[in-house]
């Protein structure tokens, strides 16, 4: 049957360590994989704006020796025109082997998903998803602090809208042991899915106001941008945009094993102060990003180790 992957759930745990493990071998010697998508092509439909996310999966195809084609925004397809998701994803069908798609309307993916003939990818829905950030998030967090089971993980600033942030709480809370600090103002916190989720299955979590408070037991700590493109007014934001700044003094707070993360693009949240920090991890997240879209364009083609 043809796999896509929408919510990060559509992954099981298994399946999850299978990615993580096939990234890992491909970070450690890249070159045999360069032949194994020759001739099979990405296409990237991205309805909003992306750096990462998409030069990451476009890098990953060219790794794999496949090529990609794409757009970078509504207004460059015929979305402009009024075409249908679905009508789009037929279309291209036709011309790509698998796609990533991100959009600014939560469940657009899906939509794409259930008229594809090709596997779909969640690049990014509104302020609903991102499965492929959580997956560089867990690799990231496995490689470096050498397991997931146990930590104490902060998630901080817009929990509300920011997508990788519920992803990532839903596939953490799969893990033993993990305990949750939920780090945002009143207005921005996770919406009642998430807490209801975590509640029912009687995971730790906490949700506090202030960071420099938890600072000190966190194993992890995960920054977000507050997400301006969704909220309904500018006032809103600007009260809210500076509610966190991590800077070298907040540091001084943490375990000297914390690694700070963060999906990017960074606004104001994270001081550059801080770049130079061993704890800051936020950049080396971006490569392990693209070795886990190799794996996961591997898998997803039903491409195995066996054929490199
Ligand atoms: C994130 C996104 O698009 O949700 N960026 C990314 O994909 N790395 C985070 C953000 O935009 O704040």
């Amino acid at each position: 049957m043809m796999k896509h992957l929408i919510d990060p759930l559509d992954l099981t745990a298994e399946e999850v360590n299978e990615f993580l493990d096939l990234a890992d071998k491909i970070m450690e010697e890249p070159s045999k994989y360069r032949h194994i998508c020759d001739g099979r092509k990405l296409a990237t439909l991205f309805y909003e704006p992306s750096t990462r996310t998409r030069l990451s999966f476009e890098a990953a195809m060219l790794n794999l020796g496949g090529s990609v084609l794409g757009f970078s925004s509504g207004t460059d397809s015929s979305a402009a025109k009024g075409e249908s998701v679905a009508d789009t994803i037929r279309v291209v069908s036709n011309f790509a082997d698998i796609c990533a798609i991100r959009h600014p309307k939560e469940g657009a993916p899906l939509v794409a998903a259930l008229h594809s003939e090709i596997p779909v990818i969640n690049a990014g829905d509104g302020g609903h998803q991102h499965p492929t950030q959580t997956l560089t998030d867990l690799m990231t967090i496995r490689s470096l602090k050498k397991r997931i089971n146990g930590l104490t993980v902060g998630i901080c600033g817009d929990l509300k809208f920011g997508r990788t942030t519920h992803s990532l709480i839903k596939s953490l809370a799969r893990y033993t042991g993990v305990k949750f600090v939920l780090i945002s103002p009143q207005e921005l916190r996770v919406p009642d899915y998430i807490f209801e989720s975590l509640q029912a299955k009687s995971i730790a979590f906490k949700q506090v106001e202030r960071l420099d408070e938890v600072m000190p037991e966190l194993d992890v700590l995960y920054m977000t941008r507050v997400q301006r493109e969704r909220f309904f007014n500018e006032e809103d934001y600007i009260r809210l945009k500076d509610s966190y700044i991590l800077d070298a003094k907040k540091m001084e707070l943490a375990k000297e094993d914390m690694i700070v993360l963060h999906p990017l693009p960074r606004v104001n949240e994270i001081a550059v102060e801080v770049d130079h920090d061993p704890r800051a991890c936020y950049f080396k997240q971006v490569k392990y990003g693209m070795y886990v879209r190799m794996a996961l364009i591997m898998k997803l083609l039903g491409l195995e180790e066996s054929e490199c």
